[in-house]
């Protein structure tokens, strides 16, 4: 079977893992603080906090702007649940917006419609690693903070700036299949730097100092710490941080083998009528082609057809807005279209060309026969 993700390790991963087990010291401590720092600098921020997922980034980055109940955060319907979640156990109230589309990103008329009086955050998906229009979402928001959720574009760019560091917090996913992929974990990036000691406190409860410093300044266990402000358990652990760093250096030619598979696609499915292919990359962005996402006549019939040939597809997303878990909401008729047509095919690095090639061939057949 053809997955649709997968992440792609060797042995360099599993040397990192090795040597931290083999350390003695596998929790959250210097591998943890050698991510962060290597991270921030790929971002070109000042601050990067690494957290055990994209959803603990998310619920830190609403905390960190004191959102809760009476508050509103305008989030598009086609992305993944985490986002509104959060939002809801903030006791704040997720406002979906339409989206674009061609960039299956957020309408950014929508976005303008949709602020009110009691708008908090703005919080933009870089769909599938294609960045929103960052320029143009500042000038809408004013000031209204933006958080960016990255989750899918580790390696992204916005007219020469990385994803996460435009708006004020940026929320990166390392779940098992995204791009930069550690089994679980995630990370804010920003360049506020009270907000980067709060959130640090936060992540372990509150607790003031990490049990590292408080090992590795002493040499002794030193077991003094103050709590001003309960927390969450949500930080980073060194296992996870150096299979990170691993994946970290090996992030842009894992993407570019990603957009050299997007090219095979193109040429092979482009010229099928019941198929439209996702927006290219233009000069005012960098996708890390996390997803690539086709729209298709007679999907449902597709999906199925390439299942029983042995490749798996994905729907990203169903929009969230249909979910019965946020209650009535109000009509978003493009993300309700789209949804009916988008599928996500097969792309990861180790997808070989002969794989691509076959998946190619297999669509063809579909609408050939047919
Ligand atoms: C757009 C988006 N945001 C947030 C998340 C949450 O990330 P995690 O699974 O690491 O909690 C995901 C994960 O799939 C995602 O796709």
């Amino acid at each position: 079977m053809i997955r649709v993700f997968k992440p792609s390790y060797d042995n360099l991963e599993l040397e990192a893992v090795a040597e931290i087990l083999k350390s003695g010291w596998v929790g959250l401590g210097p591998k943890t603080a050698e991510f962060e720092r290597a991270f921030a600098s790929f971002c070109n921020v000042d601050h990067c906090i690494g957290l055990n997922s994209g959803t603990a980034a998310i619920s830190m980055a609403l905390r960190l702007l004191d959102i809760g109940a009476g508050d509103e955060v305008i989030i598009p319907t086609m992305t993944f649940v985490s986002g509104a979640h959060c939002v809801i156990n903030r006791g704040a109230t997720p406002v979906f917006v339409d989206i674009d589309r061609d960039t299956l990103n957020l309408d950014l008329n929508d976005v303008r419609n949709k602020i009110s009086s009691r708008t908090r955050a703005i919080m933009p998906v870089h769909f599938g690693g294609r960045p929103v229009r960052m320029d143009e979402l500042k000038a809408i928001a004013e000031d209204i903070p933006i958080i960016e959720d990255c989750a899918h574009a580790a390696g992204s760019k916005y007219r020469g700036q990385s994803v996460g560091s435009i708006g004020a917090i940026g929320c990166f996913s390392f779940h098992a299949v995204k791009n930069l992929a550690m089994g679980e974990g995630g990370a804010i990036v920003l360049n506020d730097g009270e907000m980067a000691k709060r959130a640090k406190k936060l992540r372990w409860l509150g607790i003031n100092r990490e049990t590292w410093d408080r090992t590795n300044l002493d040499r002794s266990y030193w077991w003094e710490y103050s709590i001003d402000e309960i927390g969450v358990k949500s930080h980073m652990d060194d296992i996870h941080a150096a299979i990170g760093l691993v994946q970290l250096r090996k992030l842009e030619e894992a993407n570019q083998r990603r957009r050299e598979i997007t090219l095979i696609y193109r040429n092979g499915l482009g010229s099928i009528e019941q198929l439209e292919m996702p927006l290219e990359e233009t000069d005012d962005f960098v996708s890390s082609w996390h997803i690539f996402e086709i729209k298709a006549q007679r999907r449902d019939e597709l999906n199925l057809f390439l299942d029983r040939n042995g490749i798996s597809t994905g729907v990203h997303y169903k929009p969230l807005h249909l979910y019965t878990c946020y209650g009535s909401q109000p009509a978003l008729p493009v993300a309700e279209d789209v949804f009916r047509s988008i599928l996500t095919l097969p792309l990861y690095p180790d997808l070989t060309d002969e794989e691509v090639v076959y998946v190619i061939n297999t669509i063809r057949k579909f609408y050939n026969d047919r």
